[in-house]
C-alpha cells in the first residue's frame, strides 16, 4: 500500500475516507473493487471503537428489540456476512475467527426467564431460529456455566468474529485494490462549494478529492459539526484462557446490566462492557473492571482462573435515534458513515455497500434509508 509522506496538496484521488476504522475501511475496500481511486487517512488505522469491540454479530440481543428499524438494518448486514466474510478472507488469506455457534443467553430468575420468552417469541417473528432451554441443557452446551443459570435461549443465528482481525485483513485488501493509506491527522474538511472538498492534515498537507467520506466513529461531529454523533464509553476486558473453555457467546441480565463472554478461537475471551456517557474519558476504572468481572463470574464462575490480559476503553459513536448516518451530509461531495453505536463490527458490510452505491451513484440497499443523514433536520 503506498504510505504517503506528508507534503503538499495531493489530489487525484475519487474518493477520500476519513478514518480507518472497521466501517472506513470496509468501505474502501468496496469503493476501490469498484474501480474508484481512495485513500484512508488515519493515524492509527483500526485504533479506534474497532480495538476495543467484541465483535459480536447479534442483530437482535444487541438492540432493544422496538427499535424495529436498527433491527432491519442488522439482520440485513448479518445476512451479509458469510459473504462478505468469504471474500475478505479468499481475498487475503487470512482466519478472521468468524464463529456461527450462536448466543446463549442465559436466566438466573424467573423474572429473567420471562424477559427471555418475550425475546424468543419476537426472534421467531422475524424467522429467527431459537431454543428454548433448561438449565441442564444450557450446561450440556456450556459446561462452565453457573449452576444457579436457571434456563436460557440458543439464538443459533448469532455469529462473531475477530474485529482486530477483520481490521488487519482490510487493510490487506484495501491495498490489493489499489488503494492509499494516509496515517496522518485530520485537522479539518473544506467543502466550500460545488468544487472538489478537501481534507486538511495537522500537518499543513491538503488531500483534494472527487468526493470525501467521513467516517471517523465519535470524531465525525468535530470534523462535521452537523454530525449528531457523540462518544458513549465502554470499557471491556480480555481474558486469557484454555482454549474451548467456552465454544458460544454467553450473555445474562446481571444486577440490571447486559453482560457478554465471547470467546476466540485461540482462547481469549472477551468480557464486556459498561455503557458511559462520560464524554472521551480514556480511563480503565477499577470500578468498571470490578464490575465487569462480578458480572461474568456470576454467570461463568470459573473466569476468575482466567488470566486477566487486557483492559481497554472504547468510545461507541452513538447518535439519537441509535441508529447510524450513512449518505450524503450536507456540504456538496461529503458523505457520512459513522454513528454506529453498539453495532459498528455487524454493520460494516451494509455500510461499505451503500457508501460504495452512493460513491459510484449505483442502487443504494433499501434498508440504507432509515440511516439518511438529513433525517435529523426534518
Ligand atoms: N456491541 C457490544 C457493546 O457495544 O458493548
Amino acid at each position: 500500500m503506498s504510505r504517503t509522506p506528508p507534503s503538499g496538496v495531493r489530489s487525484g484521488y475519487d474518493v477520500v475516507i476519513v478514518g480507518g476504522g472497521v466501517e472506513g475501511l470496509a468501505a474502501a475496500w468496496r469503493t476501490a473493487r469498484r474501480g474508484l481511486s481512495a485513500a484512508v487517512v488515519d493515524p492509527a488505522p483500526g485504533g479506534g471503537a474497532t480495538h476495543a469491540s467484541a465483535g459480536m454479530l447479534a442483530p437482535v440481543s444487541e438492540v432493544t428489540y422496538t427499535e424495529e428499524p436498527l433491527l432491519r438494518l442488522g439482520l440485513a448486514s448479518l445476512a451479509a456476512w458469510p459473504a462478505f466474510r468469504a471474500e475478505l478472507e479468499d481475498e487475503t488469506g487470512d482466519d478472521l475467527d468468524y464463529r456461527t455457534e450462536g448466543t446463549l443467553e442465559v436466566a438466573r430468575g424467573a423474572d429473567d426467564m420471562a424477559v427471555l420468552d418475550d425475546l424468543a417469541a419476537f426472534e421467531r417473528t422475524l424467522g429467527l431460529r431459537v431454543e428454548r432451554l433448561t438449565g441442564r441443557e444450557c450446561r450440556s452446551y456450556e459446561p462452565m456455566l453457573s449452576p444457579s443459570v436457571r434456563g436460557g435461549l440458543l439464538a443459533r443465528d448469532d455469529a462473531w468474529v475477530n474485529p482486530r482481525r477483520v481490521v488487519r485483513a482490510l487493510l490487506t485488501a484495501f491495498e490489493k485494490a489499489g488503494g492509499t493509506l494516509v496515517t496522518e491527522r485530520v485537522a479539518g474538511i473544506d467543502a466550500p462549494g460545488p468544487g472538489a472538498p478537501c481534507v486538511r492534515l495537522e500537518s499543513g498537507g491538503v488531500i483534494a478529492a472527487g468526493q470525501v467520506v467521513v467516517a471517523a466513529g465519535s470524531w465525525s461531529a468535530s470534523l462535521l459539526p452537523s454530525l449528531p454523533v457523540r462518544p458513549v464509553k465502554g470499557e471491556i476486558l480480555r481474558l486469557r484462557g484454555p482454549r474451548g473453555f467456552l465454544t458460544r457467546c454467553v450473555r445474562g441480565l446481571v444486577h440490571g446490566s447486559p453482560a457478554y463472554l465471547v470467546p476466540r478461537g485461540d482462547g481469549e475471551i472477551t468480557v464486556g462492557a459498561t455503557t458511559q456517557e462520560m464524554g472521551f474519558d480514556p480511563r480503565v476504572t477499577a470500578g468498571g473492571v470490578y464490575e465487569l468481572l462480578r458480572d461474568a463470574r456470576e454467570l461463568v464462575p470459573g473466569i476468575t482462573e482466567l488470566e486477566l490480559a487486557e483492559t481497554t476503553t472504547g468510545f461507541r459513536p452513538g447518535t439519537p435515534d441509535n441508529l447510524p448516518i450513512i449518505g450524503p451530509a450536507g456540504p456538496p461531495g461529503v458523505l457520512a458513515a459513522t454513528g454506529h453505536g453498539r453495532n459498528g463490527v455487524l454493520l460494516s458490510p451494509i455500510t461499505a455497500d451503500a457508501v460504495a452505491a452512493f460513491l459510484t451513484g449505483d442502487e443504494v440497499p433499501p434498508v440504507a434509508r432509515f440511516c439518511d443523514p438529513g433525517r435529523f433536520s426534518q
